[in-house]
């Protein structure tokens, strides 16, 4: 026995597959605009404890999901490591320069654990909020993708500054990356410390380097982040969400990654039955309904759930979520009826 998510991640067989969705407490939800408007501004809901646990619950208390995910957000490791972050209505998070690489020897200074305090906070009281049976997922941003929104200044379309110095000085980029790695692994031992029992690392910006960027930025930094995680917490699984890869990239992550992490989130272009084929045979799969999916009409939200519950739900190893987070009008019933139809499936013989 045990929970539904921690079994599926060691690939053991479940009557049903578990599920949550990623970025399943958000603005779709009436109650979170309630508790958003409460706190005022965006990122004192994520230090406010109790707010940031009641947002946490929400989508528990009303899909059941098998996992909650804290609610906080990637931005909140730069901000710990000193640098100017804030949100800007509708124009997505903003972030002050960083001047590099001089900025790199300050940020190194930093102490996150008193910034983050709250965040552990949270999650020492989501610990005993949650129901028996579901997971407490905590996260970080991979260091590529937290690099890039540290460089761009935000959010970019084709991460010029961060790329222009990766590919004109991979070594001076490497300190940042370097720091990126051993911070967020002080962050998620930190969040495993207080309660985390998974930790997702969240690499959105994957899919835009060339291959030379992808082995050096996304690759290598993340099987390092992973290696300090198992070395203090050998028993805390690990999921990496790479967004946007190629399958072949895939499938050498999963390859050099043996026993460093132990789920692997696809994206919405990954062709599901070929993840079944070549990956899950190897690693937990998790994923991924286009969350523009949840649009269309009623029946045939149910039948795309369905279609990919038969996809890759009879064999274990397999997570039920989206390819990407949910997005702000999202309609509820929509929701509710994947949650249904993932509750209801019954795999099949293993
Ligand atoms: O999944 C969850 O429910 C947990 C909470 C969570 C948030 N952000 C809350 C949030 C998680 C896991 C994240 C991760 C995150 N944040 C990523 C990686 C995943 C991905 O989506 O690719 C990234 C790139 C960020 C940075 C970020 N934060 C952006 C680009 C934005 C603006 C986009 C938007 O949706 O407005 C945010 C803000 C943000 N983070 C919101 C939420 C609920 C919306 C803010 C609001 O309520 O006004």
């Amino acid at each position: 026995m045990g929970k539904l998510l921690l079994r599926a991640l060691k690939r053991e067989a479940v009557a049903r597959p578990p599920m949550w969705l990623m970025r399943q407490a958000g603005r779709y939800l009436p109650e979170y605009l309630e508790t958003r408007k409460q706190a005022g501004d965006f990122l004192n809901l994520c230090y406010t404890p109790a707010l940031a646990t009641e947002v946490t619950l929400q989508p528990i208390r009303r899909f059941g999901f098998d996992a909650a995910i804290l609610f906080s957000d990637i931005l909140v490791l730069p901000h710990a490591l000193g640098m100017k972050v804030w949100f800007e209505a509708g124009e997505g998070p903003k972030l002050g320069a960083l001047d590099k690489p001089a900025a790199v020897t300050m940020l190194e200074k930093a102490d996150i654990h008193s910034h983050l305090a709250p965040v552990y906070e949270t999650l020492d009281r989501l610990k005993t909020a949650l129901p028996a049976e579901t997971t407490l997922i905590g996260f970080c941003g991979a260091p590529w993708t937290v690099a890039t929104y540290m460089l761009e200044g935000g959010g970019s379309k084709d991460f010029k500054t961060a790329k222009t110095w990766l590919y004109a000085d991979p070594k001076g980029f490497d300190a940042l990356l370097d720091l990126l790695v051993q911070k967020s692994a002080d962050y998620l031992d930190a969040q495993i410390r207080a309660g985390a029992e998974v930790v997702q690392i969240f690499d959105s910006w994957a899919g835009a380097l060339s291959p030379f960027g992808f082995e050096r930025a996304v690759l290598e930094p993340l099987l390092a982040l992973c290696r300090k995680i198992k070395a203090k917490h050998p028993d805390a699984p690990i999921i990496l969400f790479p967004r946007g890869v190629h399958p072949h990239q895939l499938e050498h992550l999963v390859e050099k990654g043996t026993g460093l992490f132990d789920g692997l989130g696809l994206d919405t272009t990954q062709d599901m039955a070929w993840a079944n084929r070549i990956l899950q045979p190897q690693i937990a799969i998790q994923g991924n309904l286009d969350p523009i999916a949840l649009y269309a009409p009623i029946d045939k939200v149910e039948k795309k759930v369905r279609h990919l519950l038969d996809t890759c739900g009879h064999e274990p190893g397999y997570i039920f979520n989206l390819g990407h987070g949910i997005t702000p009008q999202t309609p509820i019933a929509n929701v509710e009826r994947l949650a249904e139809t993932v509750r209801s499936f019954k795999a099949g013989a293993y």
